[in-house]
């Protein structure tokens, strides 16, 4: 019969901006092609047009991560690119990455959120729907993504688009 240890129930988790030291460490969180693209999302960051935020452990350890991207909506910041370590979900560290993006967009004197999630991702959605968001459209993207065989293929999906009003 297994024992839980309360002393082991609780998550120390700090959430900061992700830095280039971080990402050695983030080839659990996508693709080999979504991994590659991250430091282009760090420099787009220093340069004031995004958020990329990292959820660690206090071992510095990185276990979530996620941000806002504040060029393709105007007077909206856009959340995109959340994930979780998978051991790990479940716990609210997706929900505290959502609040902290939140915050930012914010503190930019800006008043919506929005998020697109895939249609066959209804966990997520399920999540955003919770902390607020409401499905207003549907959009179809496609992108190329590198596999971890190194073929680059296309990718082509139909997302739900929601928004969340931060004013409220
Ligand atoms: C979507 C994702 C980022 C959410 O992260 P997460 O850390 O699991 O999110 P949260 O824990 O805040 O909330 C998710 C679930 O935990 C529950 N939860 C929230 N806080 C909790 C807590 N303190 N204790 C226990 N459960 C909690 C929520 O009710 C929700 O329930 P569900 O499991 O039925 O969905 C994560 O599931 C993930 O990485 N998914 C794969 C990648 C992906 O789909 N990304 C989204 C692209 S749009």
């Amino acid at each position: 019969m297994p024992t839980t240890t309360p002393a082991l129930t609780t998550l120390d988790v700090t959430i900061r901006a992700m830095h280039d030291g971080d990402l050695w460490g983030m080839g659990w969180s996508g693709t080999p092609g979504h991994v590659k693209q991250l430091a282009d999302q760090l420099t787009r960051a220093r340069a004031g047009v995004a958020d990329y935020l990292v959820a660690c452990l206090p071992s510095g350890q990185v276990i979530g991560k996620g941000g806002v991207d504040y060029e393709p909506i105007p007077g909206a910041g856009a959340l995109w690119q959340f994930a979780v370590l998978e051991p790990l979900r479940s716990c609210g560290i997706g929900s505290a990455l959502i609040r902290e993006c939140e915050r930012r967009i914010q503190g930019r004197g800006l008043r919506r959120a929005e998020i697109d999630v895939e249609e066959d991702n209804p966990r997520a959605r399920l999540l955003y729907e919770r902390l607020g968001y409401v499905a207003y459209g549907r959009k179809v993207s496609s992108w190329d993504d590198e596999l971890p065989d190194g073929t680059v293929t296309r990718i082509e999906t139909t997302c739900v688009l929601l928004r969340k009003d931060l004013t409220c």
